[in-house]
């Protein structure tokens, strides 16, 4: 028998091989657990992708993603009367399904037109409130992509081609589902039964992850109902401890009713979050190309497209608080990403293209903003600190307050050769000579970088 000293040594050790010695870390289905996992590093590294809504709300590509809830949930007099004024009588929103042909959907040509925008990850709608799986989902008979529609394994496919170019591929999945009717039983039943999540959300859930292999869930739809409803800490304890992608995988914050901005993987809060000052913890601006909708809408005008400057700006503000930025389209019902869309996503390449060190896999410097004639948006990668500045100053000299400089201090911009003279300030911070240069001869437009080495 074991004295009382050697079994506390030997429960000591039993403890430590269990937590430590390599021995990987089990998480319990609490948020307390979960909420204790580190975020996988490529996530906060990536900081650039791009989402992407398709469904069966891209064949009416009217007013919003939303179309079936407007028309139908809430009755809204523009839809009913657009259907009234398109379609025949009796034309129900399942009748939209077989028009969802993706005829064009060339996979791979997203994927380069993705890779040239410069993303890192892409987010793929595999199925929106609306119920319609883009993948041929065992438990959504008749209401999938590989039975109706496209006939194609519309997730499957994506994913093969964004692999090849070695982007993240991330899945976004709906909990909520507007008009099935076990989730309409459940919620008659004031929640108390789970008909619909133990039939339909987590066999999705778990097909998806084992099917795909997804590096990132995108979870929506979760408002109405309480975690416990959706049962989504024991889906995530799998996912972190036993799942196929366990060590690799990020997921959002919207897993029930009050958890988003609390619990999770990585923060969204609500769509097109910015938070006003650096947070303490990992977040992403999720936004869209189109400011009123993020499915496709044939409504579309060019004034509702944000431009370059808009993006750019957004970009270098949400990497500078730390965050990730998110950019959405909507293809066609065909499947094809309109010129207007590519325009701009290629724009935010070509700046990349030249100021993607001073964004990628960077960190937040002690300074996000300085305000003067010129917002001046601060990063920070090793010993380097890159100064983002959205405006041409007009005598060609650039003040930044904020870096305190020394006597090796080097001043460079990214996209020239050669180092920028610079002078230091009695007071602080220090003044920076521009290039007199055409504009032609500028490496980007708009949103220039000087990379500030040796400074504190
Ligand atoms: C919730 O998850 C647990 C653990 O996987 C499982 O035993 C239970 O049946 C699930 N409940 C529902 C409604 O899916
Ligand atoms: C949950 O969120 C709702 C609004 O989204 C709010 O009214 C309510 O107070 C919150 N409840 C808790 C417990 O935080
Ligand atoms: C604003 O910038 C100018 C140089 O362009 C500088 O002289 C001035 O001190 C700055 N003001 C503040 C409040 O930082």
């Amino acid at each position: 028998m074991l004295g009382r000293g050697a079994a506390a040594l030997l429960l000591v050790l039993l403890g430590a091989a269990r937590s430590g010695f390599g021995a990987p870390r089990r998480y319990t289905p609490d948020w307390p657990s979960l909420d204790s996992r580190p975020l996988p590093s490529w996530f906060d590294e990536a900081k650039f992708g791009v989402f992407v809504h398709w469904g069966v709300f891209s064949v009416p590509a009217w007013g919003s993603e939303w179309f079936w809830w407007h028309w139908q949930g809430e009755g809204q007099l523009g839809y009913q009367l657009f259907m009234r004024d398109n379609y025949p009588p009796g034309f129900t929103y399942g009748d939209f399904g077989p028009q969802f042909t993706a005829r064009f959907f060339r996979p791979d040509e997203w994927a380069q037109l993705f890779q040239a925008a410069g993303a890192k990850y892409v987010v793929f709608t595999t199925k929106h409130h609306e119920g319609f799986t883009n993948w041929p989902s065992p438990v959504s008979w008749n209401w999938n992509s590989k039975d109706i529609g496209p006939h194609r394994d519309l997730v499957g496919e994506l994913g093969a081609a964004l692999r090849k170019r070695n982007i993240r591929y991330g899945l976004y999945h709906s909990l909520l589902e507007w008009f099935h009717p076990l989730y309409l039983l459940d919620k008659k039943n004031k929640l108390n039964t789970q008909h619909f999540v133990s039939s339909k959300t987590m066999p999705e859930l778990y097909d998806l992850v084992n099917s795909y292999k997804p590096d990132l869930l995108w979870s929506d739809g979760e408002w109405e109902c309480p975690d416990t409803y959706w049962n989504s800490t024991y889906f995530l304890s799998w996912l972190y401890n036993d799942s196929p992608v366990k060590d690799e995988v990020v997921v959002n914050d919207r897993w029930g009713k009050n958890c988003s901005c609390h619990h999770g993987g990585y923060y969204n809060c609500q769509d097109k979050f910015v938070p006003e000052s650096l947070p303490d913890h990992k977040w992403e601006m999720c936004t869209s190309l189109d400011r009123a909708s993020w499915g496709y809408r044939r409504d579309m005008s060019l004034a509702d497209v944000l431009s370059e400057t808009e993006i750019i700006s957004e970009l270098v503000q949400t990497v500078s608080l730390g965050g990730n930025y998110l950019l959405n389209v909507g293809p066609t019902k065909d499947g094809l990403i309109v010129p207007i869309f590519q325009e701009r996503l290629l724009a935010v390449g070509k700046w990349l293209q030249v100021s993607g060190e001073a964004i990628y896999a960077s960190k937040p410097w002690r300074v996000q903003l300085e305000k003067n004639k010129t917002s001046v948006w601060y990063t920070s990668k090793d010993l380097a600190v890159y100064a983002i500045f959205l405006k041409w100053p007009e005598n060609e000299v650039l003040y930044l307050k904020s870096p305190i400089t020394t006597s090796a201090t080097k001043v460079t911009m990214l996209g020239l050769k050669g180092d920028l003279k610079w002078s230091k300030d009695p007071d602080e911070g220090l003044y920076i000579s521009l290039p007199q240069l055409p504009p032609s001869a500028l490496p980007v437009e708009f949103a220039w970088t000087v990379k500030l080495a040796d400074v504190k």
